[in-house]
């Protein structure tokens, strides 16, 4: 399956007439056709990923440190086609994305109870591994693409703060040269949440491979579907030789995950560190081998989809679209922009708009709609909202403001159109 060119949106086949009445207000929605998702049955596996499954079903051995030597198993051979894949020396398979930050933050070593700075603008499980750790999340702004704030992370990289946990969120990288220019003086080592950005590059280099250990979740959502699963992959082998205990290999087996040459260091005990059993299994391993296959034919098509979608809304002037922090720095599986009306929810309405019209949408800080990206919804870090909101009063706008849209691996020149004509009819609906 080859990846169709880019062809930039006619103009004619996404114009709307000057006035039309929305969808959400009773007019003809844009499109009455499902608006294709992944938690809809529309997803992006082929049918030798399919027999990946059920050869492994079939071989009975779903325990991943049984008698097979580690390379004939199909979590070792995920793991070395991974180190393959990003040219890393060491590649874990976990549970979860959430395991996977969990587990490359406890391989740094931290001290218990350590601050560790991540983006207001995350997912909720960001926050949840730092605790999960056993450290305590600090959060510093976005900008108004939604991006780490660089400047509010300088004036927040304090003597006590242990890591940078940095976030590709929806997708869209973070500029992990800017912030290792200011952690690397100071010693401070970045973690990368990649989930959300699996064959994403920032300047030519793959996400995940540029701190000290890069997270990545293959959940259903992800560019790599095993329903659930995960993997961290790093360079350092004391970090990995920690993670790959606290992961569930005990009694010799993290020695397993080193090459003869490359032995585990020797100050690192399966008996020193508490055991979590967060082993990935033989089957979601045969999968995910499969797919990572195909990884790069998938980013491709989501950053064709996005180029198409963004540059048809390029002349909108009443929405900012979300811009990468550098040319093609994103992988493209979200559309984000923010309403910059100023009325109250307009976000929000917006968004509902957007549905109405037949196009999946969702305001990231919708006051009744509750998102688990928005920061002073995480009750576990914010007992009181309006609070928390005080404390980051540039992120809560931005997010407010927020509108995204999921772009699937599957969508057609078609989809694409009705997304932009859908945006600038709900735009034209906007009160002057
Ligand atoms: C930024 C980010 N981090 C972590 C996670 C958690 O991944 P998982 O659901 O595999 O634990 C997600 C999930 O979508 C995410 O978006």
């Amino acid at each position: 399956m080859g990846v169709p060119t880019v062809v930039s949106i006619d103009p004619l086949e996404a114009s709307i007439p000057a006035v039309e009445t929305l969808a959400i207000d009773g007019g003809v929605p844009v499109r009455t056709a499902g608006w294709p998702t992944y938690d809809r049955g529309d997803v992006f596996i082929s049918g030798a990923d399919e027999q990946a499954g059920i050869d492994a079903i079939r071989r009975r051995l779903y325990f991943r440190y049984d008698h097979r030597p580690f390379g004939e198993t199909e979590a070792g051979r995920f793991e070395a086609a991974l180190c393959a894949y990003f040219g890393t020396k060491h590649a874990l398979g976990c549970t979860s994305g959430t395991t996977a930050i969990t587990l490359a933050l406890l391989g740094l070593g931290l001290p218990p109870g350590s601050k560790v700075l991540c983006p207001a603008f995350t997912f909720a499980a960001t926050p949840s591994a730092i605790r999960l750790a056993g450290h305590e999340p600090v959060l510093v702004e976005c900008d108004a693409d939604l991006n780490l704030d660089i400047a509010d992370l300088a004036g927040k990289l304090t003597e006590d703060i242990g890591a940078v946990v940095v976030v590709h969120m929806r997708g869209f990288a973070s500029d992990v040269d800017a912030v290792r220019a200011l952690t690397d003086p100071r010693g401070i080592p970045v973690v990368e949440d990649a989930v959300p950005a699996l064959g994403a590059r920032l300047r030519g280099r793959l996400l995940g491979t540029l701190g000290a250990a890069g997270a990545f979740s293959t959940q259903s959502d992800k560019s790599i579907n095993t329903g659930e699963g995960g993997f961290l992959i790093t360079d350092a082998a004391a970090l990995f030789a920690r993670a790959t205990v606290h992961c569930g290999a005990y009694e010799g087996r993290m020695d397993r995950h080193f090459d003869t040459p490359d032995a585990p260091p020797g100050h690192v005990s399966d008996l020193d560190y508490p055991i979590f059993g967060w082993r990935l299994d033989e089957i979601r391993a045969a999968l995910a081998t499969s797919m990572l296959t195909r990884l790069d034919e998938r980013v491709a098509r989501h950053q064709r989809n996005h180029a198409v979608v963004a540059a048809g809304l390029a002349g909108e002037s009443r929405i900012a679209v979300r811009k990468p922090v550098a040319p093609g720095a994103l992988l493209g599986e979200s559309l984000m922009f923010r309403v910059l009306d100023p009325g109250p929810a307009a976000g929000a309405r917006f968004a509902r708009a957007l549905c109405a019209e037949g196009v999946s949408a969702r305001n990231i800080g919708d006051p009744v709609d509750h998102n688990v990206r928005a920061f002073w919804n995480w009750r576990f870090c914010f007992p009181d909202p309006a609070a928390a909101k005080r404390a980051l009063p540039r992120s809560a706008r931005f997010l407010e403001q927020a509108v995204d849209i999921p772009l699937s691996a599957n969508l057609t020149h078609a989809d694409c159109a009705d997304v932009v004509r859908a945006v600038r009819k709900v735009i034209a609906g906007l009160p002057r």
